[in-house]
């Protein structure tokens, strides 16, 4: 089996798993004072998918949400979020994911964001193009704030919410199509369709990122963080900025204000 069409299948596999215990599962263990939260589903999701890279990629590096790093490979590292939207999973709210990705010398090369509730695969591998569900898709070429709908989150954190309270005033001069999805790799993946027009989070991990920065690159959009430079995935406090060129300028220069350097 090609490498993508294996990263696909696990990551189906995984969103069988929560399905399966989709609306019974309503009971949660908070992980720290960011508002993170587990079920049991991620940790069997997380199992599952561990168990299947193990078994083809034995020495492959593994980047995983609840279990930490395992493996000592030098080359290729999997980054897996076993359950996207965990708090959407138990309040019943049909927008999570499963998204697995690969960096390669710490650069993101392959991803798949996985929704099971519309059995909708977003996939992307380096200089291959984006895909949803085998169909070529890109991000959209809305060029203004005006008509944009713009989906802006952060962690709960006192720092955080002053930012991005001064983002969205800012914001709400030009546009008042706000949302806020619940699922950082699923919303990121609809920026690569078109289905939402720029993603702006601060306070993410690398497992929420990794694979939706390749959709959304190969959809022709542009993913950075706050400043303007490339995500930096060792990092644990990402900010993240994904839209289409033009947005992404406007978003920076405009609403995020990157200092002058
Ligand atoms: C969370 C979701 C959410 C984001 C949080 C993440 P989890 O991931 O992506 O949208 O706001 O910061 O931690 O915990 O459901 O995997
Ligand atoms: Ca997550
Ligand atoms: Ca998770």
């Amino acid at each position: 089996m090609e490498l993508g069409d294996f990263v696909e299948d696990v990551a189906r596999g995984a969103g069988r798993i929560l399905m399966r215990s989709f609306h019974e599962v309503k009971s949660w263990r908070t992980k720290d004072g960011r508002g993170d939260v587990v079920t049991a589903v991620d940790e069997e999701s997380e199992r599952y998918i561990i168990g299947r890279i193990r078994q083809e990629f034995p020495s492959d590096r593994i980047l995983s949400e609840e279990s930490g790093v395992s493996g000592s490979g030098q080359g290729r590292t999997w980054i897996v979020d076993p359950l996207d939207g965990t708090r959407n999973y138990v309040m019943g709210v049909p927008f999570f994911c499963v998204s697995i990705g690969i960096t390669e010398g710490g650069a993101p090369v392959l991803g798949a964001v996985y929704d099971p509730v519309h059995d909708e695969m977003f996939f992307a591998g380096r200089g291959g193009g984006a895909f949803l569900n085998g169909e070529r898709i890109e991000v959209s070429d809305e060029d203004t704030l005006d008509d944009s709908v713009i989906s802006v989150s952060w962690v709960k954190r006192r720092a955080d919410r002053r930012r991005f309270v001064t983002y969205i005033e800012e914001l709400s001069r030009d546009t008042s199509f706000f949302r806020r999805f619940g699922s950082a790799a699923l919303v990121t993946a609809y920026v690569a369709c078109g289905r939402v027009h720029a993603f702006m989070q601060g306070g993410l991990n690398p497992w929420d990122v990794a694979a939706g920065i390749v959709v959304v690159e190969e959809a022709g959009g542009v993913v950075t963080d706050f400043t303007g430079k490339p995500i930096d995935l060792t990092d644990k406090d990402i900010d993240i900025l994904a839209a289409n060129p033009t947005l992404h300028q406007i978003l920076l220069e405009r609403v995020i204000k990157r200092p002058q350097v």
